[in-house]
């Protein structure tokens, strides 16, 4: 029996010896009621009465030696845990912190909000017009008949007969002109929408921004102090306009603006094409048709009209060859602005 006893013993020292030692299974097996030392202890009424305090003394010394090796056991691995937890989220408070990644504006969206501000500068409002429209808006009130070249069925995206998305934000001035009395001094920026398959000048969804002033006395001489001071502020203070005749069924006479290349200062260049002077927008004096559709007397007011690609704007400041880049999102080219 003492033999017997001593066996437990050491069969527990060796199974307690492993780091990972399931210690509620081995104090079953050892020490609970039907465990090992517990059968032992039944055995204890073969014994002679001399044997019998001396084993039950071993036995007792046996039990308290388990329950101990058990207890300290149990105190190795808490303390290793709680090493190996504190390794695995240990902090390293000397790495630099990640900043948090703030976004900014689409340069088309910056651009915009330049463009808007340089007017704002000069007195003018924004109003908003809708870019789904009425014919009678975006082509009609605009001098416009049914039958214009200028309706070229192949450009606008019709939704019903009269209804389609705007191509230009100019039905704005019209929407501004019913509404308003003069003096009107206002821009209308926003999306239009031409069906052209997409390269690298042309999408079918692109961003224009209106401008309209009318009052008495207002003369091209206002238009050109008005779009010279707008290509100064955008482009640089050495930056000269020019007017080339041109036709808007809206606006008489009419003109295409060109800005003098502000890369090369006029002697040609690649962003220039060689020209020197590079197109940013229509524009004229509103056409006396449109202001007496308004009910405005073209004898009594007169006003300028002119609209840009923000698109155009951007990319000419910026010196970007293909207007896909504007679209696609890659925060490579995004990143450069
Ligand atoms: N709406 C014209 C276009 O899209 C531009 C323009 C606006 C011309 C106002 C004259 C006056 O081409």
């Amino acid at each position: 029996m003492k033999q017997k006893l001593e066996e437990i013993r050491a069969a527990a020292v060796a199974e307690l010896s492993s780091a990972d030692a399931d210690l509620e299974a081995l104090r079953i097996r050892f020490l609970g009621k039907k465990g090992e030392l517990t059968a032992v202890l039944r055995g204890m009424g073969q014994l002679t009465a001399e044997e019998r305090p001396v084993i039950g003394q071993l036995a007792n010394e046996v039990r308290e030696y388990i329950e101990n090796a058990i207890a300290e056991k149990a105190e190795t691995q808490k303390t290793a845990a709680l090493a190996k937890k504190l390794e695995e989220e240990r902090l390293d408070v000397t790495m630099p912190g990640k900043a948090p990644e703030i976004g900014k504006r689409h340069p088309l969206a910056q651009v915009q909000k330049d463009m808007e501000d340089i007017f704002i500068g000069m007195g003018f409002s924004i109003v908003e017009g809708p870019e789904v429209e009425y014919d009678y808006y975006n082509f009609q009130a605009l001098n416009i008949p049914e039958n214009h070249p200028a309706r070229d069925t192949q450009d606008t995206f019709y939704i019903t007969e009269n209804i389609l998305l705007r191509s230009q934000t100019s039905p704005v001035q019209v929407r501004t002109m019913e509404k308003q009395r003069p003096p009107i001094r206002i821009i209308s920026p926003g999306r239009v929408y031409r069906s052209d398959a997409v390269d690298a000048s042309h999408s079918p969804l692109f961003h224009q921004l209106e401008g309209l002033v009318v009052d008495k006395g207002i003369t091209m001489g206002d238009l050109k102090g008005t779009l010279e001071t707008f290509a100064k502020t955008m482009f640089g203070e050495q930056t000269q306009i020019r007017f080339r005749p041109h036709h808007f069924p809206f606006t008489e006479p009419s003109a295409e603006v060109d800005v003098s290349c502000f890369v090369c200062g006029g002697k040609g260049c690649k962003l220039c094409k060689g020209e020197g002077w590079i197109e940013i927008l229509g524009a004229g004096m509103v056409h006396p048709n449109v202001l007496r559709g308004c009910n405005i007397d073209p004898d009594e007011y007169s006003g300028f009209a002119f609209g840009m690609g923000v698109e155009r704007i951007t990319m000419i400041k910026y010196g970007i060859d293909d207007m896909r880049y504007l679209y696609e999102n890659d925060v490579r080219f995004l990143n450069q602005f």
